[in-house]
């Protein structure tokens, strides 16, 4: 199997849900979508969390820092109605929950792991050996950062499941030895500084290659011709089903 199919929806289902919840893997299902990335951090009890702000304002009824509260305190929020009113009353998703739904519904997971600051080491170990428990005799979620210490941790507590450092901006020149160091898979890249050469060098040294976030049709199309391996998007509604076969 592929370590990622072509298109990968973004935070779950893009806009089309609020972010990071269950309620945005179920509309990820609904489309079809085969990989879900979504962010992760931790409550101040330890439990993984979805949560891609350090504050919680964003997207929920709450506000505060998610390492101040615990999980009982963030389940008393709603993280839906910021988005619609449709999705009042969403909990905050953990998880253990997405993890349950996921695979229930054989979409994969890439877990970005996404700490808190202070809390990069501690975040990566917990984020990757609760992940190795939840997903036994599953596909394998793929675990992301661009924290390199969360990788470093999670390559020691759970070195079987695949890594994929995140960078944003240029490829830098000592990607490589840092994807090395950290025992990574693949790159995950920001689309804007992504050209036909970039993914060359990047494929040819073994390494996978996911660009993030692309929304538009045409950019998708040439991405994917030019042999990118997967592609996070907001526009799950947006791009054709035929991309998904290319
Ligand atoms: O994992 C790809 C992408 O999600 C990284 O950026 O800020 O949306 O988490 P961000
Ligand atoms: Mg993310």
């Amino acid at each position: 199997m592929r370590l990622y199919p072509n298109i990968i929806g973004h935070r779950g289902a893009g806009r089309l849900a609020p972010e990071n919840t269950l309620a945005a893997m179920r509309v990820a299902a609904r489309y079809g979508i085969e990989m879900v990335e979504y962010d992760v951090a931790l409550s101040r009890d330890g439990i993984p969390i979805l949560l891609h702000d350090q504050n919680i304002a964003r997207t929920s009824t709450g506000s505060g820092n998610a390492d101040d509260m615990t999980l009982a305190e963030l389940a008393r929020f709603d993280f839906g109605s910021w988005h619609s009113s449709e999705y009042a009353g969403e909990p905050i998703a953990t998880l253990y929950s997405i993890a349950a739904f996921t695979r229930q519904n054989n979409i994969r997971s890439n877990i970005e792991i996404k700490p808190q600051p202070g809390r990069e080491a501690l975040t990566g170990k917990v984020v990757a050996s609760t992940a190795a428990l939840l997903w036994q005799n599953a596909p394998s979620p793929v675990l992301s950062s661009f924290s390199e210490i969360a990788l470093e941790a999670a390559m020691a507590s759970a070195p079987e499941l695949p890594r994929a450092l995140l960078l944003e901006g240029p490829l830098n020149p000592d990607w490589q030895e840092r994807a090395d160091t950290l025992g990574c898979v693949a790159l995950h890249l920001q689309q804007e500084h992504i050209d036909r050469a970039t993914i060359k060098v990047v494929r040819d040294k073994g390494y996978r290659i996911a660009a993030w976030t692309v929304n538009d049709v045409a950019r998708a199309r040439e991405l994917l011709r030019w042999g990118c391996d997967g592609l996070f998007t907001d526009a799950i509604h947006a791009l054709p089903p035929a991309l998904r076969l290319l």
